[in-house]
């Protein structure tokens, strides 16, 4: 029998902007979903104990990486589904880790690779963000140029994106979910749209582009100050590009007078926002208080393990 976990993410900074080919940086959050695997004898019979949830991640990642004896396995999860803090991918990894483990076989890239191929068959167009990030947890920087730092390369159709390692400052986050659920593809499809039909579109997303660079730096030399300045800028260029939601505000504004930055997170039209912050307890009940539902969360946290 193996346990194991694998955490899920934040956006910190250029999500949509991402679709175009400019960078993104997520982060890997304390919020994690176990897996435990184990093959069972033949002759017990019970083969399937996949719960609903995520059922359709789980049996495609058996199916991409296992060939062995019947499993059993069984998933829990501090992440909400649906959220946007990557709950599908963090489900994904944990349970191609049990299987790797299981065939002595453990490793952060591969992990990562298989898991995006299993959210491309499940979901359709997927981007590499969750699944990597979630594999090799801290956080990543993505972006459509090889830098330095660089982890793996991963190219689909006529997509690439080169994964890199990005140096996280301790820092707390407070993430607030709307409890509304958001699919991402509506949202992604509404922004091509704006970006293919106006040049000012296409202006913001560029300058998301620029402000995603300037927040690799400020991670670099710890200017929490300054990345927060950079969040705030980011979510208005968000609410520009129309993926912004009226509750999703409510609660970026609750969190402010706290905050060094906030801004919302992932896809947008629903899920949650983040605030960074040295008042966690303060912004918590901020966003309790406007009907989200927060999490404090550390990052800087490990990616795919075997737990003990
Ligand atoms: O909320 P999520 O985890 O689905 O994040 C979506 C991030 C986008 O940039 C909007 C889409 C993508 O695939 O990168």
């Amino acid at each position: 029998m193996v346990v194991t976990s694998a955490p899920g993410k934040v956006i910190l900074l250029g999500e949509h902007a991402v679709v175009f080919g400019r960078p993104a940086i997520a982060l890997a959050i304390g919020l994690r979903s176990r897996c435990r695997a184990q093959i069972i004898d033949d002759h017990i019979g019970s083969v399937d104990r996949i719960g609903v949830q995520h059922g359709s991640y789980i049996s495609t990642a058996i199916h991409c990486s296992w060939d062995g004896g019947p499993l059993d396995i069984e998933i829990q999860s501090q992440l909400p589904s649906g959220s946007g803090l990557g709950s599908s991918a963090a489900v994904t990894v944990a349970t191609l880790g049990a299987i790797a483990s299981l065939k002595g076989e453990f490793d952060e890239e591969t992990i990562a690779r298989q898991a995006f191929e299993v959210e491309s068959v499940v979901q359709g167009r997927a981007s590499p963000i969750d699944t990597s990030v979630s594999a090799h947890g801290k956080g990543i920087f993505i972006s459509s140029e090889r830098g330095s730092d660089l982890l793996w390369h991963i190219s689909k159709d006529t997509r690439n994106w080169y994964i890199h390692d990005c140096e996280v400052p301790d820092m707390t986050l407070v993430v607030g979910f709307t409890g509304n659920k958001a699919p991402t593809g509506p949202l992604v499809a509404k922004v091509k749209r704006y970006v293919d039909h106006t040049r000012f579109a296409r202006e913001i997303i560029d300058e998301i582009g620029d402000i995603t660079l300037e927040g690799l730096q400020r991670m670099r030399s710890g200017d929490v100050e300054g990345l927060g300045r950079l969040m705030n800028r980011n979510h208005g260029l968000l609410a520009i590009l129309g993926v912004c939601t009226p509750p999703l505000q409510k609660l970026v504004d609750a969190a402010l007078p706290h905050s060094y930055g906030a801004k919302l997170t992932g896809a947008g039209g629903g899920g949650s926002m983040i605030a960074l912050t040295d008042a966690p307890e303060k912004v918590a009940e901020a966003i309790k208080g406007r009907g989200g539902i927060p999490f404090i969360v550390g990052t800087g946290v490990e990616g795919v393990k075997v737990e003990e």
